[in-house]
């Protein structure tokens, strides 16, 4: 019988992640039932909500439970069907678990759109993280020409593509990265107006140089010190699509702050946390709408591939740590 090799919860992580909170397991691969479908992932995302799934906190889907499966979005091909709607090398998508093979209901998949570009492009721009950028900035941010627009963990996946967005938009757009490296390719190949080294300069300072008309949308992606140095800047009415606030998901102790809650009073800011799958009936057309953005060349991308399944614990935490620029994944 064929083997699979399958990452197991074994415990509830404590702060960071490591690689002994899983086990790495072989497992005989079951028989498909009816309108079941084996699919070989070849790209599996590391997103820092898979930090929130491996904990117990009150959350937007039930946690992995330990002995589980690990959860995780990827890309495979289908390598055996019992559906009709799926046929052996077909190429798709969905929640296929940190795992070689994933056994799935074929309602859970979907077919990856048939768009002349590279498969990462779907990992990045065309996949989750592009929807959550477009969807966050374009609904919940509502950005009008000439406004400004700042982005946290801008040269990360969700991040860069927000930025590109907000410039198609006609915005002044203000990224902030951890490393100069980062900076540069958002200035430089993404065209953001000004970018901001959070770790080196001093934000509020920055932000008073780069922003001197305020801020009337910031896109949070980290939460934080950042949060609190961005509210007071913020305009009259401005608009705060939460999307993440990854500096806070491995906390143990309850995290403080915001400090300069008042100022969502006094500036009257619409602050709305929000989930990709919010906006699911949408994502076809703004996959197409991003695919369009990205053949004219409007949008642009970088991968981070980690290769090895074995690697994924580990390589999760690169995003803690801001080793990665763009999207994060495993290639199996
Ligand atoms: N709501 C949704 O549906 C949804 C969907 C996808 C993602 N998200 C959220 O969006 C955010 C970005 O996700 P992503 O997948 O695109 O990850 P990402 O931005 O590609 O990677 C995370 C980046 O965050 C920065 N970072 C890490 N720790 C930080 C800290 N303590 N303070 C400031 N910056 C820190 C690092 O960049 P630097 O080098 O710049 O520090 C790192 O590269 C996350 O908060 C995630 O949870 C939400």
């Amino acid at each position: 019988m064929a083997k699979n090799r399958v990452f197991r919860l074994k415990v509830r992580p404590q702060g960071e992640a490591k690689a002994s909170d899983f086990e790495l397991r072989e497992e005989p691969l079951e028989l498909l039932s009816k309108d079941q479908i084996l699919v070989k992932v070849k790209y599996l995302s590391l997103d820092p909500t898979n930090r929130i799934w491996m904990s117990d906190m009150p959350q937007y889907m039930p946690p992995v439970e330990v002995g589980d499966v690990m959860r995780g979005l990827g890309i495979g091909m289908v390598e055996e069907s019992q559906s009709p709607n799926f046929k052996k090398g077909d190429l798709v998508s969905g929640l296929l678990g940190w795992q070689e093979y994933s056994k799935v209901e074929a309602a859970s998949l979907s077919k990856l759109p048939q768009w002349d570009v590279p498969l990462d492009a779907h990992m990045g721009p065309l996949g989750m993280t592009g929807w959550t950028a477009y969807f966050g900035l374009l609904n919940i941010g509502q950005p009008k020409p000439g406004e400004t627009v700042v982005v946290s963990a801008a040269a990360g996946a969700v991040g860069s593509i927000v930025g590109q967005i907000a410039k198609i938009q006609g915005c002044h757009v203000i990224g902030l990265a951890g490393s100069d490296e980062k900076c540069h390719w958002l200035k430089e190949e993404l065209g953001f107006d000004g970018v901001i080294n959070y770790k080196k300069e001093h934000l509020g300072k920055a932000l008073d140089r780069l922003c001197p008309k305020g801020i009337d949308v910031y896109f949070e992606n980290v939460g934080g010190e950042v949060l609190d140095m961005i509210l007071p800047r913020m305009n009259l009415f401005g608009r705060i699509p939460l999307c993440g606030l990854i500096s806070s998901y491995n906390a143990e102790d309850k995290v403080p702050g915001p400090y300069q809650f008042s100022q969502i009073l006094m500036k009257r800011l619409k602050v709305q946390g929000f989930i990709v799958f919010d906006f699911a009936k949408d994502i076809p057309a703004a996959t197409e709408q991003l695919g369009q953005w990205l053949k004219d060349g409007r949008i642009r991308y970088k991968s981070t591939i980690v290769k090895g399944l074995e690697k994924a614990p580990e390589a999760m935490n690169m995003l803690f740590k801001g080793e990665n620029t763009g999207k994060l994944f495993i290639e199996l």
